[in-house]
Order: structure tokens, then C-alpha cells, then sequence
């Protein structure tokens, strides 16, 4: 079987898929670190040489012809919300598809510590600012992550915590 976690940029996507993966012995892929490495530049490299829309299509391309079985593949925040990406999420074969549902003064929060390495946000400069960003970006992409074949709401929860949840819902 394949778990695609999903969700806003902060919601844990890699730090719990990571986790997830080695409790399962399941194979992990970061979906951001397997850009990188098959374009041999970080992610915000290829936003600043490349532009946003040729990122988009790499990682359509990219989702498109991932080959996988028995892994955890932590999606970019964006990767549900483009073109059909969603449906080419949810058609894989054997495959479960988990919203990490993180509220907006949480993702606030974390993501004002490590904006700088998120090219979307790096321009942002006060937490307010950051947090009506957020509020209104989450709102449009909820559409697609409410797609998900289930949610599971991080708030409050440790890393191990969420990994057990997860693991109860998969059975
Ligand atoms: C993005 C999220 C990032 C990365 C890129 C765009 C987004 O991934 O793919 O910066 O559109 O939300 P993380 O969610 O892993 O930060």
C-alpha cells in the first residue's frame, strides 16, 4: 500500500511521513527533496531561475510518473492543488490519501520561524501579515484537501501520537 500525506506548508507532512514510514517499514519519499534532486536545485532555486509555473509543471510531471508500492510520500503543500493532481493523487492503485489538518494560528507559528526556505512566503514580513496570508490561501486550497479519503487534525498532538492515529485509521 502507498500513504500520501497532504496538507498546508508546516502541517508535519515529513516530519510524521518520516516517522510513519520507518514504524510501517515502508520506503519514504520527501516529494520536495525528489524535485530537487531531479533538478539538481533546491526548491527555492528553481522558483528564483525558473519561475513558479515551471515548478508547477515539474511537479505535475513528476507525480504523473511516480512508480511506487509499500512507501510514504509526503506531497508539497501545493502538489493536490494544480491541474488534476488530486485525482492522479487518488487514483493511484492500493493507496490512502491523509489531510494533516493544522489550524491557522499553528501554522502561523511554525512557519514564521522557517519562512525563508518557502519561496511563496519568504516576502512575508510580520506574523498578522503571515497569518491573513494563510487564512486566505488555506481557505482556496481547502477545496482540494478536503478531498482527502481522511483527516487527521495535528493540533496538540506529538509526532508519535499523530503516527499512531494514522496508522489506526489506515486499519
Ligand atoms: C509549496 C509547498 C512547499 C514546496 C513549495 C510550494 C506550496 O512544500 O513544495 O515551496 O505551494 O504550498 P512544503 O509543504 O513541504 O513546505
Amino acid at each position: 500500500m502507498n500513504i500520501f500525506l497532504i496538507g498546508y506548508m508546516g502541517s508535519g507532512k515529513s516530519s510524521i511521513g518520516k516517522i510513519l514510514a520507518k514504524t510501517l517499514n515502508y520506503n519514504f519519499i520527501d516529494f520536495d527533496e525528489y524535485i530537487e534532486e531531479k533538478e539538481n536545485k533546491s526548491i527555492s532555486q528553481i522558483f528564483k531561475d525558473k519561475g513558479e509555473i515551471y515548478f508547477r509543471k515539474a511537479e505535475h510531471t513528476y507525480l504523473k510518473h511516480l512508480n511506487v508500492s509499500n512507501t510514504v510520500i509526503s506531497l508539497g503543500g501545493g502538489t493536490p492543488c494544480y491541474g488534476n493532481n488530486m485525482n492522479i493523487i487518488l487514483s493511484f492503485k492500493n493507496s490512502k490519501c491523509i489531510y494533516l489538518k493544522t489550524s491557522i494560528t499553528n501554522l502561523t507559528h511554525r512557519l514564521f520561524l522557517e519562512k525563508n526556505k518557502r519561496p511563496l512566503i519568504a516576502h512575508i514580513n510580520t506574523k498578522d501579515e503571515l497569518n491573513e496570508f494563510i487564512g486566505k490561501h488555506l481557505f482556496e486550497r481547502s477545496i482540494y484537501y478536503n478531498q482527502s479519503n481522511s483527516t487527521i487534525i495535528t493540533d496538540d498532538k506529538s509526532i508519535q501520537e499523530l503516527v499512531e492515529a494514522i496508522i489506526i485509521d489506515l486499519y
